[in-house]
């Protein structure tokens, strides 16, 4: 069984994180046994299973029946669970619906979206043993409000702000965090300055780890595909192996290259 510890001391050693979503028990217990550490029950799930625009329409409840799933297919993974849109927007709220997917989902973590507006909440979160991931950079939940998917922190105040914001979610508790869509120059600041594992998407390789939407790099999700991501099906004759050759391009730091970066 995989501990935040065990992922602390892999960052410590240099050792690359792998890590991938995961809404079923089939794909889960795949997942697993290729090798892929951490299984994030992502909020993705409402475009690529449910064919929604963005991951805003996304329920606590939903959130919870996909996260068993995975828990079933992969008991002994580390299983990250989406908080979805809204159901964190108040401290309070969040202690209630983390709680709940803690409890009736078997979750390891939680992933929130946000910097400085979620200091409390993950403090609190924190507070109450129950395990953060922050995500910063691109916030897909934040899509209307930043007016599409771009990638961030590309000035300098941007770029100092997100630093800012990784190390005081660090201080408030958080024990992972999510870099989505910034500069490979920025994520690695930032990777080297917290103590928790970064796990990066579109942010370069030399965040602690990666992470990608499975559809995604089994070229399976419907339009174009991300520049951030990768068809792991080229040249591999089945699911497993693609899967395993994601976990040797990242363990070796082959992936991302040069073309999947910012
Ligand atoms: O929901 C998701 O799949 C995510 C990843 C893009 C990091 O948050």
């Amino acid at each position: 069984m995989t501990t935040i510890h065990d992922l602390k001391k892999k960052k410590q050693s240099g050792e690359k994180l792998t890590c991938l979503t995961a809404y079923d028990a089939s794909f889960a217990h795949m997942l697993h046994e290729a090798g892929v550490e951490i299984l994030l029950v992502g909020d993705s799930l409402g475009m690529v299973l449910q064919g929604q625009e963005t991951t805003l329409p996304v329920t606590l409840n939903e959130m919870i029946y996909h996260a068993n799933a995975v828990k079933r297919g992969a008991p002994n993974a580390f299983i990250v669970v989406d908080l979805p849109f809204i159901s964190y927007a108040s401290p309070e709220l969040a202690l209630k619906n983390a709680g709940k997917v803690m409890k009736s989902a078997s979750a390891n973590m939680v992933k929130l979206e946000g910097g400085t507006a979620m200091l409390e909440t993950v403090a609190l979160l924190s507070s109450r043993g129950i395990p953060v991931c922050a995500h910063l950079g691109l916030l897909p939940q934040s899509v209307h409000k930043t007016g599409g998917y771009r990638v961030q922190g590309k000035t300098e105040d941007a770029a100092n702000q997100l630093l800012e914001d990784a190390i005081a979610l660090e201080k408030a508790g958080a024990d992972m965090l999510v870099l989505e869509c910034v500069p490979a120059g920025l994520a690695k600041r930032v990777t080297e300055s917290v103590e928790m594992p970064v796990i990066g998407i579109g942010a370069g390789v030399d965040c602690d780890g990666q992470v990608l939407v499975l559809y995604d790099m089994l070229a399976i999700t419907k339009g174009k595909r991300p520049k951030f991501s990768k068809d792991f099906m080229q040249g591999q004759s089945n699911i497993v192996d693609a899967i395993k050759s994601y976990v040797s391009a990242v363990k070796k730091a082959e992936f991302p290259a040069i073309e999947h970066s910012f």
